[in-house]
């Protein structure tokens, strides 16, 4: 697409400073400088830590961005920046530097809310029609959405409390499992009984497609401290046991809210049965089985972008930035940054808050 803008985007509202550019659906370069190594003594996120980095980092990112994209920054069209949600220091930093980049180079900035990211994600990698169904699963958020344009959104349901990803890396604490927690857990329980243990599937005696996950990890945490009690210690045979066991109670959670979400989806949208995923717990196979399952069960087609685009990126920010950009969105330099910003404006909130900080 020679003739589409070239976009820089930029993202830094949680752990990871990325830079990428892209024109059209072509990303000429993305760059994900992460950040575990500076959280890792500390269980989790620290917000001040990330802010720190991301200043330091931001610039850079964009350098290995342009230069591997090879085009000279002088050319690029707009600037396209995370505005929200997350932890306020990082999404500043972002902000502030799309400012200046925008100002020296007399172009155009977008502001682009990250969980718009993601939920574009599946037309950037597989350009998929509007409308469709999204479930974004990572370890900061976890909701249904119905995607109708780059800002018309209707959320079906959320988690009440964490997201999966966050249980996953909990669990990964609790039995001493090396971060982030996801990998080694769903590595763990390909050598256990899922049905040894059953663990709760919260909220399925419920109507709709709220979800809930703290209390997976509480009943996790007492059968680990009743097998302690008992044998003295976990033997390995345990721990692959309680890792199947937690993982299949999230499988089973997220298909079957997922089974609702479609039955609310297609009741609007019989004519697009499509149903996308996004978010690093998409990584997860047993998981990926389960939607592609729950999809084929009721005609919809599943789309399942590569894993390096399902999490934290600035590709993805740029594209729905272009996509912003091509129904006449841009912002001044008012633009403000956002730690909340529900895609969906009419759903009430979610309650909680997580590692990624507001959950919107
Ligand atoms: O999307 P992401 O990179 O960051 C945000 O949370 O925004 O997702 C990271 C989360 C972590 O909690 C990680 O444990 C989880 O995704 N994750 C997985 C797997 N790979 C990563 N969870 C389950 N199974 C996996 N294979
Ligand atoms: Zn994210």
């Amino acid at each position: 697409m020679p003739n589409s803008p070239l976009i820089l985007g930029l993202e830094s509202s949680c752990d990871d400073t990325a830079a990428a550019v892209l024109r059209g659906r072509e990303i000429l370069s993305s760059i994900v400088v992460g950040q575990d190594a500076l959280h890792a003594a500390f269980g989790g996120v620290v917000p001040e830590i990330a802010a720190r980095a991301h200043a330091e980092k931001l610039d850079l990112a964009v350098e290995q961005a342009v230069a591997e994209a090879g085009v000279p920054l002088a050319e690029i069209d707009a600037i396209a920046v995370t505005a929200g949600p997350g932890l306020i220091g990082g999404v500043l930093s972002g902000v502030m530097t799309a400012k200046g980049l925008a100002t020296a180079l007399g172009v155009p900035m977008i502001g682009v809310n990250h969980l718009a990211g993601h939920a574009l994600t599946p037309r950037l990698t597989d350009d998929l029609p509007y409308p469709y169904l999204m479930l974004l699963v990572s370890g900061g958020h976890c909701q249904f959405l119905i995607v109708r344009g780059p800002d018309d959104f209707t959320r079906l349901g959320g988690t009440i409390d964490d997201a999966p990803g966050e249980a996953f890396d909990k669990t990964a604490r609790l039995l001493g499992l090396p971060q982030p927690g996801g990998p080694s857990v769903e590595a763990e329980a390909q050598e256990g009984d899922s049905k040894r243990f059953r663990f709760p599937r919260p909220l399925l005696d419920r109507p709709g497609c709220d979800l809930s996950f703290s209390g997976l990890k509480t009943a996790l945490l007492r059968e680990r401290d009743r097998l302690v009690a008992e044998h003295g210690g976990l033997h390995a045979q345990d721990r692959a046991d309680l890792c199947a066991g937690f993982q299949a109670a999230v499988r089973d959670v997220l298909a079957e809210k997922s089974r609702r979400a479609i039955a609310l989806y297609l009741g609007e949208h019989a004519d697009d049965p499509a149903m996308a995923v996004a978010g690093g717990v998409a990584a997860n196979q047993e998981l990926r089985g389960a939607l592609q399952a729950v999809c084929a069960d009721h005609g919809l087609a599943f789309v399942a972008p590569p894993l390096r685009l399902c999490t934290d990126n600035a590709a993805m920010i740029a594209y729905a930035g272009a996509e912003l950009w091509a129904l006449g969105v841009s912002h001044d330099m008012t633009l403000s940054a956002r730690p909340r910003w529900p895609l969906d404006r009419t759903a009430a909130p979610l309650v909680g808050s997580g590692k990624k900080g507001a959950k919107a």
